[in-house]
């Protein structure tokens, strides 16, 4: 909880009482360029305890671009970031499963020589060497040894729906049990905070509901942040939607508010004309949202 510090990764300040209850990470204010390109402007979200929060926003709207600062790939160039009401100095990839957060990234990233049940154990594994960190900030329920690795490996291949595959190595599956390996890779280390990007990506309807269902029961336990071109998955899993347009929140809330907010259908449908007429950008949701 807020009484720890991470590896002078932090600061002494305490979470003000505007946060409370804290949300289990929140960004404040983070402002990132590229060069001449402002890709994010004064952006702020807060994610809870267990709830799934969905970053949706034209081509170019900068959800990319905050994922990744969540992800510590990109440095914001103004800004906060807070998890469990205490401030990140500076948040590192490899810092990730230590601070109890792990990601999906849209190129799967397994190991082809290696079974599902490797490729599994191997995030595991990498959130054990982060052990000492992980036992020092609370949250360290990692394996201490290759046989519960093994068997919490296998347990999460069976909740997925893709237990029999264990076995098999990732070339020969099809791409969503792909998906779904990649998946379980990233829960095996029993994340607070789970990054999914694009998870839908090359999903069939069926496969997409099943996912929808997938990140309900995630979200039983862990906190879901969620960046996804597709509305009706984004509709129907997210517990609050945070839409972006040229880097900066146009709308933040529920899905029937987002749904029905008049930025947003601007923003998709190009209906404010002043700043929202390249066809570029409006290209493929025009049919998502209606
Ligand atoms: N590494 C970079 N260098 C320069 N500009 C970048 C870089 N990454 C992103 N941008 C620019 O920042 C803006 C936001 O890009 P970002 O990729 O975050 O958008 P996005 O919402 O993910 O778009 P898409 O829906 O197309 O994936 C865009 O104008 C993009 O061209
Ligand atoms: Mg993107």
């Amino acid at each position: 909880m807020a009484d720890t510090d991470v590896a002078g990764e932090t600061d002494d300040t305490v979470a003000s009482a505007a946060t409370d209850p804290a949300p289990l990470f929140a960004a404040r204010n983070v402002s990132v360029r590229f060069g001449g390109v402002q890709a994010l402007s004064d952006v702020s979200l807060e994610i809870a305890p267990r709830q799934v929060l969905a970053v949706i926003g034209p081509n170019g709207a900068g959800k990319t671009t905050l994922f990744n600062v969540v992800c510590g790939f990109v440095t914001p160039s103004a800004g906060e970031l807070w998890l469990r009401g205490r401030r990140l100095r500076r948040l590192r990839p490899h810092q990730l499963a230590g601070l109890g957060i792990a990601r999906t990234l849209q190129g799967l990233g397994l190991f082809d020589r290696m079974s599902v049940l490797e490729n599994v154990m191997v995030g595991a594994d990498r959130h054990a060497r982060a052990g000492f960190l992980a036992g020092f900030v609370g949250i360290g329920r990692g394996p201490t040894d290759d046989r519960d690795l093994e068997a919490r490996s296998r347990n999460i291949l069976g909740e997925l729906g893709i237990a029999d595959y264990a076995h098999r190595y990732p070339s020969s599956l099809p791409y969503p049990v792909r998906k779904r390996v990649a998946l379980a890779r990233a829960l095996v280390a029993e994340p607070e905070l789970l990054l999914l990007d694009e998870p839908a990506s090359g999903l069939s309807a069926e496969e997409m509901h099943e996912l929808g269902e997938l990140i309900r029961g995630l979200a039983e336990h862990t906190s879901v942040m969620l960046v996804e071109h597709h509305m009706d998955l984004v509709m129907t899993v997210s517990d609050h939607i945070t839409v972006l347009d040229f880097g900066k929140v146009i709308a933040s809330g529920s899905p029937a508010d987002v749904r029905t907010d008049p930025a947003v259908l601007a923003a998709y449908l190009g209906e404010d004309v002043e700043q929202h007429t390249s066809e570029e950008h409006t290209h493929g949701y025009i049919e998502e949202v209606r």
